[in-house]
């Protein structure tokens, strides 16, 4: 690299990326051909339109791109073409989230979705993000006692707002969502129901948690988590009729892919497109249905072996690459936490947990999720030491 200022910061954080047990749950550690794709001329082609109605000329091999990571993606997740279509152009969750509300839900309509504080995410309208300004939300938790999703509120809070939408798939709840019921309740109001499967595509994909498919009218998904591909998100949608943003009857894909673009996004990121392919192929491979069920048994160890140091887990445990630890009941804040396990190179992020009496920014608790550990080739064992670890540390305070 001829930018040495660059690369010497590229190098220091490859060596940070290496130097640490990484137990963000939303990260991940994607292969040399992801990167290549990614850094590849790709990047220099603007390719505003879809496959075969482009806005600018030279899209021939774009086109083939584009292509085949829509092929790739609904292959991967056992859709067929002739109901389910893939848009693969947002460039990361948000917009793809965003794009969804845009084209299904007219402005100022009611969507229901699960709060930030109880595990949701941002763009699943909270009052900072635009998607909380731009629609009318009320939001669900889970059950004080349990902490675990309450599907008779959920289905009382539907009935009661009559929302257009309801949008499930978290970022902190750590166990298997009831698509089913949640389809019941869709139906009985009237709603579209999308599934957020960022967090958990890549245990969807190795066939280690449930499909949300046979179940959603939209499932948008980050690539960059689970299913260890570039920061990039896809949008499935029902190849079906109903009532859209605009009022008129039209197809949902259709909808969305307008939403996408010209509606919200201009030139796609092709270099990222061509990396998604390349990351979707990878999850094609059965060492990837391994790496899904490894990294639920790391997760199950590691909360396992905590909550066996006195350590309490949110909902008792967890069905995914994620938990939560209440590190509160031992008077230790999560900001505290993740600042004195971030020291001794063990990273992770503070975390609101449910019915949380203290502020984000300082919360009552920390998220603890495997996918990059287990990407390294950790398994069980490691956990064990982990845990032992994480315990030592922080009590030691
Ligand atoms: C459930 C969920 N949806 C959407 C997003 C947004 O993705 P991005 O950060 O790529 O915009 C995230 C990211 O954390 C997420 O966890």
């Amino acid at each position: 690299m001829r930018d040495k200022e660059i690369e010497r910061l590229i190098k220091l954080e490859e060596k940070r990326q290496k130097g640490a047990v990484n137990l963000i749950a939303s990260e991940n550690y994607v292969s040399k051909d992801v990167l290549s794709a990614l850094g590849s001329v790709f990047t220099n082609k603007y390719a505003e339109g879809y496959a075969g109605k482009r806005y600018y000329g030279g899209n021939e091999v774009v086109d083939k791109i584009e292509n085949l990571a829509k092929a790739r993606a609904l292959k991967l997740f056992k859709i067929s073409e002739k109901k389910w279509s893939a848009n693969v152009q947002p460039y990361s969750g948000s917009p793809a989230n965003l794009a969804v509300y845009l084209a299904l839900v007219p402005l100022g309509k009611k969507i229901m979705g699960m709060s930030l504080s109880m595990g949701g995410h941002l763009t699943h309208g909270h009052l900072v993000s635009a998607t909380g300004k731009l629609w009318k939300w009320s939001h669900f938790g889970v059950g004080k006692k349990t902490e675990l999703l309450d599907y008779d509120e959920i289905s009382k809070m539907a009935r009661r707002e009559k929302p257009k939408l309801i949008v499930a798939g978290f970022t902190a709840y750590s166990r298997i969502i009831d698509f089913k019921k949640l389809r019941k309740i869709a139906d009985e109001t009237g709603a579209f129901l999308m599934i957020d499967m960022s967090h958990f595509a890549g245990l969807v994909a190795g066939g280690a948690y449930p499909s949300p498919f046979p179940y959603a009218d939209i499932v948008t998904t980050t690539v960059h988590k689970t299913l260890r591909g570039p920061r990039s998100a896809i949008i499935f949608a029902a190849k079906r009729r109903s009532f859209i943003a605009s009022g008129e009857v039209g197809f949902l894909n259709e909808a969305i892919n307008k939403a996408v673009f010209p509606g919200l996004q201009g030139g796609p990121h092709v270099n990222q497109i061509a990396a998604v392919a390349v990351a979707l192929k990878e999850a094609e491979n059965p060492s990837f249905k391994k790496y899904a069920r490894q990294i639920i048994k790391n997760s199950r160890k590691l909360s396992t072996e905590l909550a066996r140091r006195g350590w309490r887990i949110i909902s008792g445990g967890t069905d995914s690459h994620l938990f939560l630890v209440d590190t509160w009941m031992r008077g230790i804040s999560g900001k505290t936490a993740e600042e004195l396990l971030g020291k001794k190179g063990i990273i992770v992020n503070k975390n609101t947990i449910p019915y949380d009496t203290r502020s984000p920014f300082d919360p009552s608790g920390i998220r603890i999720g495997t996918a990059a550990a287990t990407t390294t080739g950790l398994k069980e064992k490691d956990m064990l030491r982990i845990a032992d670890r994480i315990d030592d540390i922080l009590k030691a305070l």
